[in-house]
C-alpha cells in the first residue's frame, strides 16, 4: 500500500510516498532555512508563502522520483498538527484538493507521532510498545509508545523545548539559525569540562526545563564579554552538548527503569545530536536497553515519517473528511 505524505507544518515543504509504512519510495524536503536565517527565527507569514509557492512542485517531484502516476497511491496523508497554523493549513488545503480530485482516503497526522514513526523506517524491526525521548524545535517528550497509534505522555518540557535552547545557546556564541547542528559541529573539538553550567530542577521526575540553561550560557557569555575575556567557544558548544544530553539521558532513565521498558527510541531533530546519541547508546548498552535512532537525514522535519505513521492510522480507519483543518496545538494522544 502506497501513501502520498505532505509536511509543511513549520520552514520544510516536503512530499513522500511510503510504502507499508516502512520502505521510502521517494521523498523530497525543500528547506526555507536560507531566508528564515536574515531573521534569526522562522517567520510565519513567510514560511506560508513559500510552502504555497513549493507544494505543487515538491509533490510533483516525489511523483516523479518515484516513477509513479498520482492515481497509483492508495492514500494521502497530511500534518494537520501541531505546527505554525498558517504553514500546516498549506499542506492541508493541498492534501484535501488531492485527495478529493483522486477520490482516494485522506489520513491527518499529528506531527510528534510523524517524528516517532521515523524510527519505523531506519529500524524493521522496531515494533510497539517501547519509549520514546521525542526532542524538537518545539517539543521535548518522553512518550510511552503503548502502540502505533496510543501514546501516553510521561514527561514534558516546563519551559523551552530541547532544541530552542540548542538555536538560544548557538545564538550567544554567534552562529546562525538554526544553530543546534552549527553547535553540535563546533563542540566536536571543545572541551565539555571548561564551562560549569547548571542541571535544572523540575517537580515532575520525568521532566525537563532548559530556560535557566539557556541562560546561564548567555550570562556567561555576557559576563566574558564585559570582563573583555574570550570565550573559548568550542569548550562552550562542548559544555552545552554534553549537559543537555545528561539532562535529557537522566529523565529519560528514570522513566525506562520506573515504567520498566527494555527499548528505547529517540526522534526529533534534536535526535541528530552526536552528544545525546554517543550518551544514548553508551547508557543503553550499559543497561541492557535496546536502542533505536533514526537515520540522520530522517532527524529534522521530512513527509517519509509522515507516510510511515500514515500507514499505521490508516490500518486503525483514521480518516478525515473534508471538513479537516489544522491546529496549532494538539496533544499526542487526541484525536483529529
Ligand atoms: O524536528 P525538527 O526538525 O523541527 C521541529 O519539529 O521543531 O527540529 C528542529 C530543531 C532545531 O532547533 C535544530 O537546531 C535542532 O532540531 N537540531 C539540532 C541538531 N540538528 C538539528 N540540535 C542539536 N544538535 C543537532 N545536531
Ligand atoms: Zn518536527
Amino acid at each position: 500500500m502506497k501513501i502520498l505524505a505532505i509536511e509543511t507544518s513549520c520552514d520544510e515543504t516536503a512530499a513522500a510516498i511510503v510504502e507499508d509504512g516502512r520502505k521510502i519510495i521517494s521523498s523530497v524536503v525543500n528547506t526555507q532555512i536560507e531566508e528564515h536565517k536574515k531573521y534569526g527565527g522562522v517567520v510565519p507569514e513567510i514560511a506560508s508563502r513559500r510552502h504555497i509557492e513549493n507544494i505543487t512542485s515538491v509533490v510533483e517531484q516525489a511523483f516523479l522520483d518515484a516513477n509513479m502516476q498520482s492515481n497509483e497511491i492508495d492514500a494521502i496523508a497530511v500534518t494537520a498538527a501541531p505546527g505554525l497554523i498558517g504553514a500546516v493549513l498549506v499542506g492541508v488545503n493541498f492534501a484535501k484538493g488531492l485527495a478529493m480530485s483522486l477520490e482516494k482516503p485522506l489520513i491527518p497526522v499529528h506531527h510528534i507521532r510523524g517524528h516517532i514513526a521515523s524510527n519505523y523506517i531506519t529500524n524493521a524491526e522496531l515494533k510497539p510498545p517501547f519509549l520514546c525521548l521525542v526532542v524538537s524545535g518545539g517539543h521535548s517528550h518522553i512518550v510511552e509508545v503503548l502502540d502505533y497509534t496510543r501514546f501516553r505522555v510521561v514527561g514534558r518540557t516546563r519551559d523551552d523545548a530541547a532544541g530552542e535552547a540548542f538555536d538560544k545557546a548557538a545564538r550567544s556564541v554567534g552562529l546562525t539559525y538554526p544553530g543546534g547542528v552549527l553547535l553540535d559541529k563546533l563542540s566536536q573539538t571543545g572541551n565539555p569540562n571548561t564551562y560549569p553550567l547548571p542541571t535544572p530542577h523540575t517537580e515532575g521526575k520525568y521532566d525537563f526545563s532548559f530556560s535557566g540553561l539557556k541562560t546561564a550560557v548567555i550570562n556567561t557569555v555576557h559576563n566574558a564579554e564585559q570582563k573583555g575575556i574570550a570565550i573559548v567557544r568550542e569548550d562552550m558548544a562542548a559544555s552545552f552538548c554534553s549537559k543537555v544530553a545528561d539532562i535529557l539521558w537522566d529523565r529519560t532513565e528514570k522513566a525506562i527503569k520506573d515504567l520498566n521498558y527494555t527499548s528505547l527510541a529517540i526522534a526529533g531533530g534534536v535526535s541528530a545530536n552526536s552528544w545525546l546519541r554517543r550518551k544514548a547508546t553508551q547508557e543503553c548498552q550499559k543497561n541492557n536497553i535496546k536502542l533505536y535512532m533514526p537515520d540522520l537525514k530522517l532527524c529534522g522535519d521530512n513527509a517519509a515519517m509522515i507516510g510511515s505513521q500514515g500507514y499505521y492510522e490508516y490500518l486503525e480507519g483514521n480518516f478525515a473528511n473534508m471538513a479537516l483543518n489544522g491546529k496549532p496545538y494538539m496533544e499526542i494522544d487526541a484525536h483529529f
